[in-house]
């Protein structure tokens, strides 16, 4: 694939819906200063898993997961009427793609949490990589689901570009979010 502004720009059109899947519920649900804005229940039921670690922790809420699947979806919906839609898609793939997108980043979300607990890591502690990551792999393994030819319009270039851009994206918007009280840690 030749690199080019406008490729650079649908791969940033792309992985959009999965960013605001992944960042909806800091702003759902703020565990800074703004905490205790809605009630929330966790998905793990407050139950611990077999080790006796929490299964998932308070970080992962029902709340969260569908606010998040919802606000990803509508995103990439909205891009679409908009006419901002990536890799030459139709807008009833597109429509589709943003939806697993969104369900993969929270799956990558979840898996992280899971495997954060069972190495005793505790909620909102630090999982350098996986944290930045883990939401972008799964996200785009989703999405091509719905659209295998993700794999080959994007590429090796593409895919290791996403990797880097989500975790600068990451780092800043998550210290963004601590600075305005959503977030407790910068991370
Ligand atoms: N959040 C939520 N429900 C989800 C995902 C996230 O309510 N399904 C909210 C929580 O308030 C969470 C915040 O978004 O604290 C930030 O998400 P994240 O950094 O993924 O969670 P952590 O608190 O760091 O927890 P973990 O260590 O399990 O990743
Ligand atoms: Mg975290």
């Amino acid at each position: 694939m030749e690199i080019t502004s406008q490729w650079i720009f649908s791969l940033i059109l792309l992985i959009l819906p999965a960013y605001f899947a992944n960042a909806a519920p800091v702003w759902l649900n703020p565990s800074g200063d703004k905490a205790g804005k809605i009630k929330t229940t966790p998905i793990d039921g407050g139950r611990n898993f077999w080790d006796g670690r929490r299964t998932l922790g308070d970080g992962k809420t029902w709340e969260g997961l569908f606010g998040g699947i919802a606000v990803g979806w509508l995103s990439g919906t909205m891009m679409g009427w908009a006419g901002f839609i990536p890799l030459g898609f139709t807008f009833d793939l597109w429509f589709w793609v943003a939806l697993f997108l969104s369900i993969g980043a929270h799956a990558g979300d979840l898996l992280g949490s899971f495997i954060k607990r069972r190495l005793n890591v505790g909620s909102g502690g630090q999982f350098p990589v996986f944290d930045q990551l883990g939401f972008v792999i799964l996200s785009l393994l989703f999405a091509s689901f719905v659209a295998p030819q993700i794999a080959y319009l994007i590429g090796f270039e593409g895919f290791f570009f996403l990797l880097a851009l989500s975790y600068g994206a990451h780092v800043l918007f998550n210290w963004i979010a601590f600075k305005i009280g959503l977030k407790k840690v910068p991370w």
